[in-house]
């Protein structure tokens, strides 16, 4: 088992540039409530150190390269995204990290639901508690 559920979406390559398509519910299945963006990333920063309860995830990284590391409790695993016509699909109960972004990276991340400071679990332990329960 694999915690790196990508998504190959559609695009359309010519000399002007790139097209990424991202048509939401039929690419995803789930509806996406929220997107958020992470812009002016400082080469080598990280973030995350997270999980969700409930939330539902796909990160694209439109420019530049970020890693991300996810953990299940049970395994870990990294994959670098540098391809704006994919995305990891990160699921609920997943600590994840992002790690050495690029200079400037854009990275767009696609949410099931709106903002809820209650879904998160901030602490590496408590994540640990509540994922083998
Ligand atoms: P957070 O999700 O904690 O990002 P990271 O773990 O990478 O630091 O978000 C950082 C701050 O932004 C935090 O105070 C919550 C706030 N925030 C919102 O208010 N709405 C949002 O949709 C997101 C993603 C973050």
């Amino acid at each position: 088992m694999s915690l790196i559920k990508l998504h190959q979406f559609h695009s359309i390559l010519d000399d002007r540039g790139l097209i990424s398509v991202f048509e939401i519910e039929k690419d995803l299945g789930f509806t996406v409530r929220r997107v958020y963006c992470l812009t002016g990333t400082v080469k080598g920063e990280s973030r995350g150190y997270h999980a969700h309860r409930d939330l539902r995830q796909i990160v694209v990284c439109l420019s530049g390269n970020v890693t991300v590391h996810l953990d299940n409790g049970k395994i870990q695993e990294k994959i670098c995204l540098d391809d704006p016509t994919v995305g990891l699909e990160i699921n609920s109960m997943i600590w994840r990290e992002l790690h050495d972004f690029s200079s400037g990276a854009v990275v767009m991340v696609l949410a099931s639901e709106f903002y809820d400071p209650e879904d998160y679990i901030r602490d590496h332990d408590e994540f640990l508690k509540e994922v083998q329960n």
